[in-house]
């Protein structure tokens, strides 16, 4: 039986979580961190202060957080000293809050995977756009995602690490966040970031060249579908060596 706890209990994606995990034979959820106290399908939900506590007394095998930056640099030092492995979801990590999480982890020596994005799709997405970027890295090339209007950070974490792919395969390039005014296209990815409704999550890649454009694009219709890729990777991080993994160690991409 695998103990579960997550970080931002009540929130989108915690409560998604905490529903699978509730179902499932072989996870127990014990417990949850969020801004109020309460209880989710029977186990206690506490505020930040009380998590090192509730980690004592309820001993999870794996605290999951999908927070806020702010609050996953605060908690993942505070679960890995308890020696729980982690999945960390949350995004709009600033470099050095990054740095944080993880030399604690490397310190308490416990196993974690991190991903911008844990939907299968997005991942073989990932290795798509590295294909086509290493065969179009002359095309112009603009990025484009649209999300919910209650998201915060932008653009998001998977356009990010989609970025990261670009610049390692066609770069360095200026990234242009938008565009106003009268400028000429330069050696640039131009990135683009739509807000609205609840859109659940839309990346677009295209690579464009005289009388031609290719778009390799990923859409997310239920945020279940970064969920159960949380839970995949619980299971399979457990009894893991050390180290933090990704999601294409999970899915042996
Ligand atoms: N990696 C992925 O696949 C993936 C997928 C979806 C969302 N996300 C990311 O996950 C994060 C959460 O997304 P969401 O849509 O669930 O947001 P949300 O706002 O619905 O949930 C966040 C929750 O964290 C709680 N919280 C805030 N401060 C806290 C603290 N100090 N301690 C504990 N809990 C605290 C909030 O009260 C809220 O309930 C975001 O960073 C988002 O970008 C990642």
């Amino acid at each position: 039986m695998i103990k579960v706890a997550i970080c931002g209990a009540f929130g989108r994606m915690g409560t998604t979580i905490a529903g699978i995990v509730n179902k499932d034979p072989d996870m127990q959820l014990v417990g949850g961190v969020d801004v109020q106290e309460g209880e989710l399908f029977g186990a206690p939900v506490v505020p930040a202060e009380k998590f090192a506590s509730l980690l004592a007394e309820k001993k999870p095998d794996i605290v999951i957080d999908f927070t806020v930056a702010a609050a996953s640099v605060q908690n993942i030092p505070v679960a890995a000293a308890a020696g729980c492995s982690i999945i960390l979801g949350t995004t709009g990590l600033t470099t050095e809050q990054r740095k944080v999480i993880d030399d604690a982890i490397a310190k308490a020596k416990v196993s974690a995977v991190i991903s911008s994005n844990y939907s299968i799709g997005m991942n073989i997405l990932w290795l798509l756009i590295r294909e086509a970027a290493k065969r179009l890295g002359d095309y112009d090339i603009e990025v484009t995602e649209a999300h919910h209007r209650y998201k915060k950070d932008a653009p998001s974490g998977t356009a990010k690490t989609i970025l990261e792919i670009l610049q390692q395969e066609v770069g360095p390039r200026e990234e242009v966040y938008g565009r106003e005014g009268m400028k000429e296209r330069g050696n640039e990815i131009g990135v683009h970031v739509i807000r609205g409704g609840d859109i659940v999550g839309d990346h677009e890649v295209m690579f464009a060249s005289n009388f031609e454009t290719v778009s390799l694009s990923h859409r997310a219709y239920d945020r279940g579908v970064f969920a159960e890729g949380a839970v995949r990777a619980t299971k399979w991080v457990i009894g893991k060596k050390p180290g933090i993994y990704g999601m294409k160690d999970v899915l042996g991409l």
